[in-house]
């Protein structure tokens, strides 16, 4: 039997996850992952069934979610747009819309949603484990499992790493969870770079002090982008009210393009959770540092370990 984490078998916040959990159970399994996908279809979860329900866009999550379920032999029903096409456009709590789905014998559901606390306030009413694939300004916990897992892959260790997080760091909701995971690690620095208006929220902060964390504000990625091993991009979340110009160069540097290339280390690597805007420009996609790509590609062995554990821990 795997050890679980805390609040086993729901997924509601990166704080959840102890290092432990992480290095013994889910780096392993998500690298046998990456193996296993090749051969096919699995039988893991043959007979599953998983519901997603996602209330604001996505591409990358559902896709990897629902492909990993299909790619272990389970099925998945779904809503395109939950805020559209379910009862939700009639007035339906999401409470009661969780009851209803717990009646029809699904194993697990996946939501993404537009509110924070959102995913907690299904899980209070469900008899199935809930994932949090995202509520609000709040987190995306398994955004950061994949986050974690990228850099493990990339860099060979998350311990003693500097890390630049960029761009709309008050409403993006990865730099949330990943910084609760990278708290975890021991030496770790993190560079908040962020016009000040858009700058990383007091609670995070206030977690990493308590955390022993060192981190330090900047306006201008120029300054450090030759110390660090990773550059996690972000996108302005219009969608969240965003309103700041990144092109204002009164208001700092926040862009990747070749003259940040020109400043990185060798060895270093550039992270965005996508989709990508204009924050990085396409000069940069072929550098083998540009680590985008392959940091969505590890959201499906993510993925597939969180429902294996979930669903089969003991096949
Ligand atoms: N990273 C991420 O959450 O992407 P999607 O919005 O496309 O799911």
């Amino acid at each position: 039997m795997s050890a679980h984490f805390d609040g086993w078998p729901n997924i509601l916040e990166a704080q959840q996850f102890t290092r432990k959990w992480m290095e013994l159970e889910f780096f392993p399994l998500a690298l046998e992952m990456k193996k296993l996908v090749l051969r096919g279809i699995l039988e893991i979860l043959r007979g599953k069934v998983m519901g997603t329900l996602f209330y604001e866009s996505s591409t990358r999550t559902r896709f990897s979610f629902e492909t990993a379920m299909l790619k272990q032999g389970g099925n998945v029903v779904s809503t395109e747009n939950a805020r559209e096409f379910s009862s939700t456009v009639k007035g339906e709590t999401i409470e009661d819309t969780i009851r209803t789905l717990c009646q029809y014998y699904l194993d697990v559901i996946v939501i993404r949603h537009y509110e924070d606390g959102a995913a907690a306030r299904a899980a209070a009413v469900s008899s199935v484990p809930i994932v949090n694939a995202g509520d609000g300004k709040g987190q995306h916990p398994t955004q950061a499992l994949l986050d974690v897992l990228t850099i493990m892959i990339e860099l060979g260790h998350i311990d003693d790493i500097k890390i630049a997080m960029v761009g709309d760091l008050i409403n993006g909701r990865t730099v949330r969870s990943l910084s609760y995971l990278l708290a975890k690690f021991s030496g770790v620095k993190i560079y908040f770079v962020a016009p000040e208006c858009a700058q990383m929220r007091p609670d995070i902060k206030d977690y990493l002090v308590k955390h022993a964390v060192e981190f330090e504000e900047l306006t201008d990625l120029r300054d450090v982008a030759g110390q660090v091993d990773v550059i996690y991009q972000t996108r302005s979340q219009k969608e969240r009210g965003t309103s700041f110009d990144r092109n204002d160069r009164s208001i700092g540097f926040f862009d990747i393009n070749k003259t940040i290339l020109n400043l990185m280390k060798q060895d270093a690597i550039i992270m965005h959770p996508l989709p990508r805007v204009d924050e990085i420009s396409t000069e940069v996609d072929a550098d083998p540092r540009a680590a985008y790509f392959r940091q969505a590609g590890n959201g499906l062995y993510t993925r597939m370990a969180l429902l294996k554990m979930i669903l089969a821990p003991n096949f």
